[in-house]
């Protein structure tokens, strides 16, 4: 066992496969975590475990669909079998899309809702009673700076997350007396592919508006994630929303 910040903590980690679900994996791996990678996209799964130090060893990945109550259930149960408990989960798994409000159909809203909302339900209701049952753990949900300040073309986003920060401070109000904190980070833009979708001209204007003048990276938002998870550095945060954003909202 390593003694790094997370050593021998068992992480489960949504979103693993790409961006900055992939890099809070590797951070918390380097810290000394055993994590288990969830996300749809099986050959991006790979790649993040193969980029896990030593090469994936000890930990595993699961190929499921957030939006399927009986894939997450069934992924918590094989998480549970193979490390004995998730001491830390983190709901990093999202999709964007630009749709202006007038031109949304009722499913484009509803798939936003069931991904970038529901599933952070799913996951706690299946994880949290492990944690209040093992004394403690913790959540940390990736929201977005977008909640905090809205977005043209992006009602059911913005709601989304700010739904996961809501949901957020209710569940530490909820469990933290229990030793299970919850927390948010909204960053900012960073360059992943969720942003490659929106155009040029969204790029260029938000880059401008930002005082840091740059997107960030997700390896610089992976160390707020080590700080949520650790102890003594996360003891005293729960129902926070941590913004690594670029200076975009200033809280
Ligand atoms: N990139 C940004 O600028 C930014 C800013 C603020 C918040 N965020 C949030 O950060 C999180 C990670 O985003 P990212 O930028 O790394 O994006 P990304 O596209 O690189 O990664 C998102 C991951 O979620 C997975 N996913 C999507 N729907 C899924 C489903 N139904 N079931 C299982 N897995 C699913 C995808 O396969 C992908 O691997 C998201 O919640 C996003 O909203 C991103």
């Amino acid at each position: 066992m390593t003694d790094g910040a997370l050593a021998g903590r068992r992480c489960l980690i949504t979103g693993a496969a790409s961006g900055i679900g992939a890099a809070i994996a590797v951070a918390y791996a380097r810290e000394g975590a055993i994590v288990a990678l969830a996300d749809r996209d099986e050959a991006g799964l790979a790649r993040t475990r193969a980029a896990l130090p030593g090469g994936g060893g000890q930990h595993t990945h699961h190929v499921l669909d957030l939006t399927d109550p009986a894939e997450v259930t069934a992924t918590v149960d094989a998480v549970i079998e193979s490390h004995g408990g998730v001491d830390v989960l983190v709901n990093c798994a999202g999709i964007l899309d630009e749709t202006p409000l007038v031109e949304m159909d009722l499913a484009t809203w509803q798939r936003m809702i069931d991904v970038d909302l529901t599933s952070v339900f799913l996951l706690c209701r299946a994880v949290v009673p492990h944690m209040l049952a093992a004394g403690g753990g913790r959540v940390v949900n990736v929201a977005s700076q977008l909640a905090q300040k809205g977005g043209a073309g992006l009602t059911h986003y913005c709601a989304a997350k700010a739904g996961v920060i809501g949901f957020t401070k209710a569940l530490a109000r909820e469990v933290s007396d229990r030793g299970v904190l919850v927390n948010a980070i909204a960053p900012g833009p960073i360059s992943t592919p969720l942003i490659d979708g929106l155009s040029e001209q969204w790029r260029r204007d938000k880059e401008a508006e930002l005082p840091l003048g740059r997107f960030g990276l997700a390896e610089e938002v992976a160390p707020t994630a080590v700080l949520l998870a650790s102890d003594p550095g996360g003891n005293l945060y729960t129902g926070q929303t941590l913004g690594p954003n670029s200076g975009d909202v200033m809280a």
